[in-house]
Order: structure tokens, then sequence, then C-alpha cells
């Protein structure tokens, strides 16, 4: 039985195989190998793409999707091990997953990271306790990863771009009144670094660095796939030429629990949003972001609305990718 739980578990044909066959869902192939099974979602976070794709996903294959939001519409959850649970939490992962698992036949979390500590945060329990007590397919809709966002955007890229080896592509973080998860920037450098690009990272400092688990991966990655990695402060440096930039804002991991101290720095990068003149810089490169996205703080709406954003195709191409996952994972 296999997870979907990190791309950096499956390899670059496997995934390329989903991607295929979520080309096949996009140019309007059909499947019912959902027929008569069930899948559960687990949403501890808000959503409003993974959800809808999700559920969607399910039914148009012939299935029935459950969406469950513990501690709202289900009881809170407990997933340490050999706890006293005398908190929140009404029943244990170990017990959850099991009975999940008698019922439905793949089980899909979204668990965003607390955001207190990163040393707790990033062993991402939420998931991986699932799939250690659970016996059918995990699924990851979100945690400190989002692969299925990954594939949506490689999708995406290889429609314009053809193949996207030694193409470049940069990743920038951009400002937001918050402090965001890492997942979409740690899945965008697994993701493209799978497939050969060229990548960079564009960051305000050494404080936004990625966590090292993921930094050390997209490099191991591109020397595998003949692909490059780099970091650079210099925003001009870092446009130039780019034929893919992907923004995404995250708090700095040096600083979990510490928001107030964050701030003071993350609002002396308000320059780092996508604009018009920065776009200029690339080599009429396509821009996409992974949304929700506050216009005019992470990127303009000249940005958003230009000809080279792919971001409303790329949230599309959740719908054909989780297909293809679940139908692989069924299968
Ligand atoms: N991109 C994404 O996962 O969107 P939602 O948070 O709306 O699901």
């Amino acid at each position: 039985m296999k997870n979907f739980i990190s791309t950096a578990e499956w390899s670059q044909s496997e995934l390329q195989m989903i991607l295929d066959h979520a080309n096949q869902f996009k140019q309007g192939a059909s499947s019912d190998c959902l027929n008569g099974k069930s899948v559960a979602l687990l949403f501890f976070n808000p959503s409003l793409r993974t959800r809808t794709s999700f559920e969607l996903g399910a039914w148009q294959m012939g299935g029935h999707a459950v969406v469950l939001e513990p501690g709202k519409n289900a009881w809170p959850i407990e997933f340490e091990a050999g706890t006293i649970m005398d908190g929140n939490a009404e029943e244990h992962v170990a017990e959850v997953a099991q009975v999940l698992s008698r019922y439905v036949d793949m089980i899909c979390i979204r668990a965003f990271p607390k955001f207190e500590n990163w040393q707790e945060d990033r062993l991402d329990k939420a998931i991986h306790s699932f799939a250690k007590y659970a016996s059918v397919p995990v699924i990851n809709m979100e945690t400190i990863t989002h692969p299925c966002q990954e594939l949506a955007n490689m999708q995406a890229i290889q429609s314009l771009i053809g193949k996207p080896q030694n193409k470049k592509y940069l990743l920038t973080w951009t400002y937001h009144p918050k402090p965001l998860n890492t997942a979409v920037a740690n899945s965008s450098l697994l993701i493209s670094t799978k497939f050969g690009m060229d990548v960079t990272l564009l960051c305000p400092n050494a404080d936004y660095h990625l966590d090292p688990r993921y930094m050390e991966a997209a490099s191991k990655q591109a020397q595998e796939n003949g692909g490059s990695f780099n970091v650079t402060y210099d925003i001009e440096e870092a446009y130039s030429g780019a034929d893919i930039v992907y923004a995404k804002s995250w708090g700095a991991l040096p600083y979990f629990g510490n928001w107030q101290a964050e701030k003071t720095i993350r609002d002396q990068y308000k320059h780092f949003i996508v604009d018009e003149k920065k776009m200029a810089l690339t080599n009429n490169g396509q821009f996409s972001h992974c949304l929700p996205l506050r216009r005019n703080i992470k990127a303009t709406d000249g940005v958003l609305d230009s000809d080279y954003c792919f971001a409303i195709d790329e949230a599309e191409n959740r719908l054909h990718v989780q297909k293809a996952i679940m139908a692989k994972l069924i299968g």
C-alpha cells in the first residue's frame, strides 16, 4: 500500500505517469474507478480549492467523499503517543485512523503547523500518525508540504513550456501581513528540482531559508536530475531570465512562536511584491501562485490579470491531478 505524503517518495517517472493521467482527465477522459468506494477528507484548517476539488473529484469517479473537521463537526483528536488525555481531545488518532479505515478506502489530511515551535511542527505528526495507524492509503492535502499543489503546478508548467529540464524557475518569497505556512514553498522546491529545472530561491535574508530538509533535498534532486539550485537575496538577479516565477509568503522559521519580533523584520520587505517591473526582467516569464492571494500585497493587479498569469489554470489542475492520484492509490 502506497501513500501520497511527499513527492520525495515518488520517482520522476512515477509522477510523470500521474501527470499524464491528469492530462487525460483535463482533456475530458472519465473514470469510474471509485465506484462503490469512499474517501474521508479531514480538514484541521480552512480550504476552498482543496475541499472542492477533492470532493468533486471523488464524485466524478463514482465515489463518495465524507468531509470531517475535527474539533468542529468531529471530535478533537490527540496525536501524542502514551499521553494522558486530560486536555481537549476526545479520542486518539490510533482509534480514529483504524475506525475510518473500516469505513473508507482512502484518508486525506489537511493539518497545518501550529506555528508555535518549528522543531515540533516539522515532525508533521498528524499525517504520519494517520499513515501509521490507517490500513488504507493516506493523501496529504497540505501539512508542511503540499504535494497535490506541486503536481498541479508542474502540469501547468509542462503545458506552457514543454519539457521543464533546465528551464529557469524562480521561487520568490512575497510579503504578507501574517506569517504563513512554508508548505507550498517547500513543495515548490521539491517539484521543480525533481524535474531538473534550474531553480532559484529568492528571500529577504537567511532567516527566511526553508527547513534544511527541503533545501538539502532541492540540492540533491537538482544534482540527480541535471538541474541546479541556488539561493539569492538579490531581486534583480533572481528575476533575470526566469521562465517561471512562483510566489509564496512564509513565516521565518527561527521566529516560530515569536511572531511579534518577526513582524518588524517582515514589514521591511513589502517591496518583494511581484509587479510588472520585476516580471519585465524575466524571459517572457509565466507567473503563478497557489492561491489564496491578497491582491496588491503579494502580487499586483497587473500581474494577476496578465496573460502570463497561470494561477487559475493551476487551480483547475488540482482537480485533475487529485483524480489521477486517487486512481493510482486505489489502483
Ligand atoms: N491552494 C490551496 O490549497 O487552496 P485552499 O487552501 O483553498 O485549499
